[in-house]
């Protein structure tokens, strides 16, 4: 008998501003059916209460499994933990640098650096503006290593009516890209 299980995504979430993004991403992957493994920076979690008013337990309980980010023992810090992809939403460029870098000094770093070494996708939906030429090279480091730097920009042309929405489409558009079945991204259809 094959044994089908939910595909697994490791979820980091830094102290760049966008919190939104990243419970809007835990909502939506739930509803899609997948594993979701939270690791939530210091500053990441001091954002998410700032923003929208949730502490850590209100975060976790919308992730499958959660991690302190002191805790590299943890399953996602290996890569024979079969995982299908990893996105960091938002992304700090303190955090973008770490993984330029490979600096695992922490869970959510090397959770991604794992994932860049087992050639899985990693999506960093990167948040600063505007850019120095550090955090320029970094994101090309990121790139010439496989992985995708999305920042979070809205598609106005699909005429978004809330923040929700311009959020949520967003969303829709990183789960589409990290491969998950079922992420219906809108499509433009022309004019
Ligand atoms: C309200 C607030 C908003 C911030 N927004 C950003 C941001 O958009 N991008 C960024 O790179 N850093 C931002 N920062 C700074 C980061 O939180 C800081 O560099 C932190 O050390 C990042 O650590 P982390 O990557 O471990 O989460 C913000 C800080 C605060 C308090």
């Amino acid at each position: 008998m094959t044994i089908i299980r939910s595909p697994r995504l490791v979820v980091g979430i830094t102290g760049a501003t966008g919190a939104l993004y990243a419970v809007k991403l835990l909502q939506r992957a739930a509803e899609l059916d997948v594993e979701t493994h939270l690791v939530v920076t210091p500053a990441g979690l001091l954002n998410v209460h700032h923003e929208l008013g949730l502490d850590r337990k209100a975060l976790e309980a919308l992730a499958f499994q959660a991690y302190s980010p002191g805790d590299v023992g943890a399953c996602i810090a290996s890569g024979s933990f079969d995982t299908a992809a990893m996105v960091v939403a938002p992304c700090s460029m303190k955090t973008l640098a770490a993984i330029a870098h490979g600096f695992s000094d922490n869970l959510l770093t090397r959770a991604a650096d794992v994932t860049l070494k087992e050639r899985r996708r990693l999506v960093l939906m990167v948040r600063e503006t505007p850019f120095n030429l550090a955090h320029l090279r970094n994101m090309t480091a990121v790139t010439e290593m496989g992985g995708i730097v999305f920042p979070p920009l809205p598609a106005f042309y699909l005429k978004p009516s809330s923040i929700d929405e311009l959020v949520a489409e967003g969303v829709e558009r990183v789960l589409a890209l990290l491969g998950l079945k079922g992420a219906e991204p809108q499509s433009w259809q022309g004019l």
